[in-house]
């Protein structure tokens, strides 16, 4: 079991190559785990809506439940929707299955979803606020009909639910 913080070095390996694969060190699953916009300043952000806990909180405890499952996990968190979708490409070959909050992304970018919907893997979406309960350009995500499930309102708890959920359903 491998617990990896960062996959920005094994994914920029895959997209340098141009190959779109990266090499797989171990028959575990692994889960790529995806950070939208804004949300390195989680714990600071509205912590009314968004929470107390970090981004590093969030991760340790995805990691802790990456463990539990024996599987291995990575993260990214990018601003830049072109660098999301960039290192989503470089997982392919690499991730079986994608925890992604797209955050203010979600609700703007056809081209996240199509990046997601090319790597062929399971995606759940994730997000800690609900969104549904608030301004109503936040009901319509681009990525929730390509995902096999979304968790939305749940707090950082939410995560380590569609983490396990994911995982269940990759092994189903
Ligand atoms: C969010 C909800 C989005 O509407 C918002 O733009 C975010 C965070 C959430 O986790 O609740 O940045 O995805």
């Amino acid at each position: 079991m491998t617990v990896s913080k960062d996959v920005d070095k094994d994914v920029d390996k895959g997209v340098s190559k141009g190959q779109g694969k990266a090499e797989r060190p171990s028959q575990e699953l692994r889960i790529l785990v995806v950070h939208g916009p804004n949300l390195n300043l989680l714990g600071k952000r509205e912590p009314e809506i968004y929470g107390t806990q970090t981004l590093a909180d969030i991760d340790a405890d995805l990691a802790a439940g990456a463990k539990d499952l024996g599987i291995e996990i990575e993260f990214i968190q990018s601003n830049h929707e072109g660098d999301l979708i960039d290192r989503i490409q470089g997982s392919m070959g690499y991730a079986d299955g994608i925890l992604i909050n797209p955050a203010g992304f979600s609700h703007s970018s056809v081209a996240l979803r199509d990046a997601l919907v090319a790597t062929g893997v399971p995606v759940v979406e994730i997000h800690l606020s609900n969104v549904y309960a608030r301004e109503s350009f936040r009901r319509r995500s681009y990525v929730s009909a390509i995902a096999i499930g979304v968790i939305s309102g749940l707090g950082a708890p939410g995560y380590r639910f569609g983490l396990e959920a994911l995982v269940k359903r990759l092994r189903a």
